[in-house]
């Protein structure tokens, strides 16, 4: 485990490494955020056969060194992940490539900030990035407030550059140097 601590709220939280078996609430957590219509990528539902196949890669890429995933469990539960991916290029071997989502009954109560914070610093020792890049919808407020907290800055934008259901929305991209 990385680290422990309670939330705003008294829960208490622990921020640890992806396992296998936090399959079934990652699958979950991410077919909930379909339900919500949330602004992320979560905009099909995904079969357990198709979580079990993401689980696996991405337990992989952790192996070789390409990829951090952080996930954070509360009384037994995995609520959320961030991940954070090494590009492969050797012109982008520098940057990593962040995303985050946690379930709505864990939000504003701290949890995104300590995880944003401790995969950034897994990635900085582990991955050896250089810098972090994210993109999100114009539209979520939350995220984009949580990024520029923790010193993102917009680097640029892609009109209408995101499909939601149905809709296209504004892109917006984000670093920062770590
Ligand atoms: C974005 C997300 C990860 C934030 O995590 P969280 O645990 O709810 O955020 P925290 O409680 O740690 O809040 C940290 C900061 O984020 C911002 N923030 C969080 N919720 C917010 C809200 N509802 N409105 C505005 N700002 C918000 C604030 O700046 C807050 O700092 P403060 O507490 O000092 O005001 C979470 O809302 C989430 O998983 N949303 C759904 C998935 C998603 O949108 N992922 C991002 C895709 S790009």
């Amino acid at each position: 485990m990385l680290k422990k601590f309670k939330t705003k709220k008294g829960k208490e939280v622990s921020i640890r490494y992806l396992l296998k078996s936090d399959t079934r609430d990652l699958l979950d957590v991410y077919n909930s955020l379909v339900d919500e219509k949330s602004y992320t990528v979560a905009t099909r539902k995904f079969t357990l056969k198709e979580e079990k196949l993401f689980i696996a890669n991405s337990l992989v890429k952790i192996e070789n060194g390409e990829a951090v995933h952080l996930v954070a469990e509360c009384n037994g539960k995995t609520l959320g992940i961030a991940t954070i991916e090494k590009e492969i290029s050797p012109i982008l071997e520098h940057r990593g490539d962040f995303g985050i989502m946690l379930k709505k009954e864990i939000r504003g109560e701290g949890v995104g900030e300590e995880l944003m914070k401790t995969v950034i610093s897994e990635a900085k020792k582990f991955l050896k990035v250089k810098m972090i890049i994210l993109r999100a919808f114009e539209e979520n407020k939350p995220a984009i407030s949580l990024y520029t907290k923790l010193n993102f800055k917009k680097v640029g934008g892609i009109e209408k550059g995101l499909k939601h259901f149905g809709k296209y929305k504004n892109e917006i991209i984000m670093a920062k140097y770590i």
